[in-house]
């Protein structure tokens, strides 16, 4: 599959057309940002990390069931996938209160969030990512009111799926952001499942072992990305 001519460049990745219909290349890229793109870095090979362990949840995925927009790595940056026309919605699952729901809502940092929360924003940088609910997404037309049902069952039984594996390593998987797109009346799950995406906490030490090392400079983001990565990819596929 040759790539060709670039489609779309976000934060972190780049997007590709390709010479075969309806597929994409995703270049997972060096680049790190937080609070908005307010603060941005290059780190060696953290691309490379954050697409293995993609591309291995999306492969435990598909074999679990979730139909995804994955098919292959070209090379340990460069991922192949359906091309979709994705929803702008972030979809967030949460397990424990971290993070934006801590800083917004009287949630105590740490307490246990069960069954699941799931909250979803609008995926619009202009406007900060404003929170959404049903019936704003709805009168919207982001989505029918049939496809949310969907989209949550499913983001629900990603979390299922995830929090298993991560467990099984001895990691608490405290939220993460999905996003999902269209193809004809089909929905995939789409971009990517990573250290950038997820909020993981380590069971014994509660150390975290993601993207909030980077946000508040709590150590080492790449020998924490790369110690996770391996964890992760070398789990096995059954929790
Ligand atoms: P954010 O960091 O808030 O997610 P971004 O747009 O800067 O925003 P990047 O990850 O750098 O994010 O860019 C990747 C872009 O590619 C995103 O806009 C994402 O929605 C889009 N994308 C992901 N998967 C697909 C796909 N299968 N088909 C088409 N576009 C996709
Ligand atoms: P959240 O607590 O809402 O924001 P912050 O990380 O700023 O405290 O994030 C919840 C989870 O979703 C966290 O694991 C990071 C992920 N996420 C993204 O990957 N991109 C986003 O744009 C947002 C809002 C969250």
């Amino acid at each position: 599959m040759k790539q060709k001519n670039l489609l779309y460049t976000g934060k972190a990745k780049s997007v590709y057309h390709t010479d075969t219909k309806d597929r994409l290349i995703v270049e997972f890229r060096d680049d790190i940002t937080a609070f908005d793109g307010g603060k941005k870095d290059v780190l060696k090979n953290k691309g490379n990390y954050n697409a293995g362990v993609s591309a291995f949840f999306f492969d435990y995925l598909e074999k679990n069931g979730v139909k995804t927009h994955f098919f292959t790595m070209l090379d340990p940056h460069h991922m192949v996938v359906r091309k979709l026309e994705m929803i702008p919605l972030e979809v967030i699952v949460r397990n424990v209160a971290a993070g934006s729901i801590v800083r917004n809502y009287p949630f105590r940092e740490g307490t246990l969030l069960d069954p699941p929360l799931i909250v979803i924003d609008y995926k619009d940088d202009a406007r900060h990512d404003p929170m959404l609910n049903d019936e704003i997404i709805i009168a919207l037309k982001l989505v029918t009111p049939a496809e949310l049902k969907k989209i949550k069952k499913v983001a629900l039984e990603i979390n299922r799926l995830l929090s298993a594996v991560l467990a099984a390593q001895g990691i608490t998987l405290v939220d993460f952001k999905i996003e999902f797109g269209r193809q004809g009346k089909m929905i995939y799950l789409g971009d990517e499942i990573s250290m950038d995406s997820m909020r993981l906490w380590d069971k014994k030490t509660g150390e975290s072992l993601d993207k909030d090392v980077y946000r508040f400079e709590k150590g080492d983001v790449m020998a924490i990305y790369n110690r996770v990565a391996q964890r992760i990819t070398k789990s096995g596929k059954k929790p």
